[in-house]
């Protein structure tokens, strides 16, 4: 299959573009394709004709996001929306990346992909609509949301993920607070590309759910990152009321992977063991 990846070098891009080998692939850096320029994207497209643009591109720093709303919008909502155009108008299909934050936690039971969304900052309001522009300019579409995902790969927009946040922490302090109040699932980016996968290969249109299985806090996400890499470390829980934040986080963001289920295209393990897998090839085991 011809493949164009626009995101292809953060932390989940590069994931996919490994999960990839085999397809026939283009590859949409920042610096060449900008989502938000619809004539650069439809070059782009034209010059490579692929048969399915996937996206990981997004403006996902949170707290910098309410300062910015408009850029948020622009990148988070029109740039796919200028990716799902152009994918309709030549007949290729689109694969998206949301997030577990279009939901506001008050289920505080795993949420489906039929539950309402009620996104509470700039961020989340701006990747709902992003969803909702790609499913109004094309039926050839499927969209993934995911939560908390770390990887092998620096995250462009946060630098450190959250394993290699405590590990520095750790070390440097030898002691961490950690809020027990946000409930999520942590997802490594490599086993969602290989999902992602899945997804463009067998998948039918839609919404999907896409994170590792189970759930945690951050303070549990903590502990097991200390106990699997045998860190010695004072670790102290705390609330979120600690680290005021200009933007609201949902309490609970759990997803179940309903979807994938249904289709018979589960294959995202335990967190803990993901996060195993993960420790283990950086150099991170006891
Ligand atoms: N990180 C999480 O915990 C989390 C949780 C749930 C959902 N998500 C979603 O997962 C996706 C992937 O996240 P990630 O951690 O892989 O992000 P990342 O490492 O920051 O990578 C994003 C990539 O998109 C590119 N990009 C940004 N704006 C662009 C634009 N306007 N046009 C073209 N390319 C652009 C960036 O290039 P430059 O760096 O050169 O700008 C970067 O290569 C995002 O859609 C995010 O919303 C993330």
């Amino acid at each position: 299959m011809r493949v164009a990846i626009a995101g292809c070098e953060g932390q989940l891009g590069r994931d996919i573009v490994e999960a990839l080998e085999g397809h026939d692939l283009d590859l949409w850096t920042h610096e060449r394709v900008e989502i938000t320029d619809e004539g650069a994207v439809g070059e782009a497209f034209r010059a490579f004709r692929p048969d399915a643009v996937i996206n990981t591109a997004a403006f996902h720093n949170v707290p910098l996001c309410e300062e910015e709303p408009c850029r948020a919008y622009t990148v988070n909502a029109l740039g796919p929306r200028n990716l799902a155009r152009v994918c309709e108008q030549a007949g290729a299909r689109l694969i998206h990346i949301s997030t577990d934050y279009v939901f506001d936690g008050s289920k505080n039971a795993p949420y489906l992909e039929s539950d309402l969304p009620a996104p509470q900052s700039v961020y989340a309001t701006t990747k709902l609509a992003g969803e909702h522009l790609i499913a109004a300019e094309t039926g050839r579409f499927a969209v993934l949301r995911t939560s908390g995902l770390y990887g092998v790969h620096p995250c462009r927009a946060k630098g450190r993920n959250f394993v290699e946040l405590m590990v520095k922490l750790a070390r440097e302090r030898g002691k961490v607070r950690v809020v027990t109040d946000e409930i999520l699932t942590p997802t490594f980016t490599a086993d969602l590309a290989r999902q992602v996968v899945v997804v463009l290969e067998k998948g039918s249109p839609g919404l999907y759910h896409g994170t590792a299985e189970g759930s945690c806090s951050w303070f549990e996400f903590a502990r097991a990152i200390f106990d699997i890499g045998g860190i010695e470390v004072d670790l102290q829980p705390t609330t979120s009321e600690e680290f005021p934040s200009p933007a609201k986080r949902p309490a609970y963001s759990v997803l179940e992977n309903a979807n994938l289920e249904d289709q018979g295209l589960n294959i995202m393990r335990d967190w803990r063991e993901a996060l195993e897998d993960y420790m283990g090839r950086v150099g991170l085991l006891r």
